[in-house]
């Protein structure tokens, strides 16, 4: 493959994508704020230039709530910049690499959401993704759309640290047991995302870990496996009210995904992998 462009680069999944390109030599540049903002379009024609064969979208504006107060800004991100971005790609004749969101369902459906299940989001960050998403169907560029959810890492803001954070330092904790869907390790997604792109893989696929859990089930196993002895508590969306509404249930199916690369690993197992460089980062 040649060489490959990285939009945020220093984010969550932005790091694994950087780590997973290197492990392949696959030539990378990396680009993010405050050197590089996505949202301006002279800087985007700039560092988008002839000869660039893929781009890697990983910048977003990924915080739930802020989005639920400051829609405006989430959307100049997530869709106004994400289109331009892809009429950008387009015109140079390369391909874009973009990732949406669970968060585009809303989370009535039992069975897991197809790729081209309507989308119909519950809250302001899930519209701007949505949008970006219509944005980037729109353009006409060759794109590999790839949906996520409960994305974790070893590094980053995530559920995983968070968890492992409080559990060190109380006795118990209470997490919700009536949301379920997919984690998705963001070591695995990057992996899968070249791998899709070695397929040459086009339109919209789900790219999560295999089975499901609640975000209780989830941090229970986080906590059993740091062998913390703190106890895990099921409780109800309704009693730990948020700003902005969760879906509750968000399950991507993969079978589009899985067709073409094969089955995903089950949660359990790319969470261990995570863990464990957990355990060696907090040692
Ligand atoms: N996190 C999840 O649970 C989750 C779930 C489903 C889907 N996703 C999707 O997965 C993708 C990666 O998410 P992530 O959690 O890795 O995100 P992240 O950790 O928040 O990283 C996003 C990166 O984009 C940068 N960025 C933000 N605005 C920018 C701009 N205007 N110009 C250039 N860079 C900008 C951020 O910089 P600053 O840090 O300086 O702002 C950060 O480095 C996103 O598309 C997200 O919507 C995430």
């Amino acid at each position: 493959m040649g060489p490959v462009l990285i939009i945020g680069n220093r984010g969550m999944l932005g790091q694994a994508m950087c780590n997973e390109a290197s492990a392949r030599a696959v030539s990378w540049g990396g680009l993010d704020l405050p050197e590089f903002d996505l949202t301006d379009e002279q800087a985007v024609c700039r560092a988008i230039e002839p000869g660039c064969e893929v781009v890697i979208n990983c910048a977003a504006y990924t915080d739930v709530d802020g989005a639920g107060s400051n829609e405006a800004q989430a959307e100049l991100i997530n869709a106004t910049a994400a289109g331009m971005l892809a009429r950008r790609v387009r015109e140079i004749g390369a391909k874009l690499v973009h990732y949406s969101t669970d968060y585009v369902f809303d989370g009535t459906a039992r069975t897991p959401y197809p790729t081209d299940h309507p989308r119909q989001p519950l809250g302001a960050y899930g519209r701007t993704k949505a949008k970006g998403e219509q944005l980037l169907e729109q353009s006409g560029v060759d794109m590999l759309l790839i949906r996520t959810s409960w994305l974790y890492a070893a590094w980053g803001k995530n559920f995983v640290r968070t968890i492992a954070k409080l559990a060190s330092e109380r006795d118990s904790i209470r997490v919700v047991n009536d949301q379920r869907g997919r984690p998705t390790s963001a070591i695995h997604l990057a992996r899968l995302t070249f791998e899709l792109l070695g397929r040459g893989a086009g339109g919209c696929y789900h790219g999560t870990d295999g089975g499901e859990c609640t975000w209780y089930e989830f941090a229970s196993e986080i906590v059993t496996h740091l062998g913390l002895g703190c106890s895990v508590e099921p409780c109800l969306t309704a009693e730990f009210p948020r700003p902005e509404p969760r879906p509750a249930y968000s399950v991507l199916d993969l079978s589009r995904t899985e067709e073409c690369i094969g089955p995903m690993p089950h949660w359990t197992e790319n969470l261990a992998v995570v863990l464990d460089d957990l355990k060696v980062s907090i040692a």
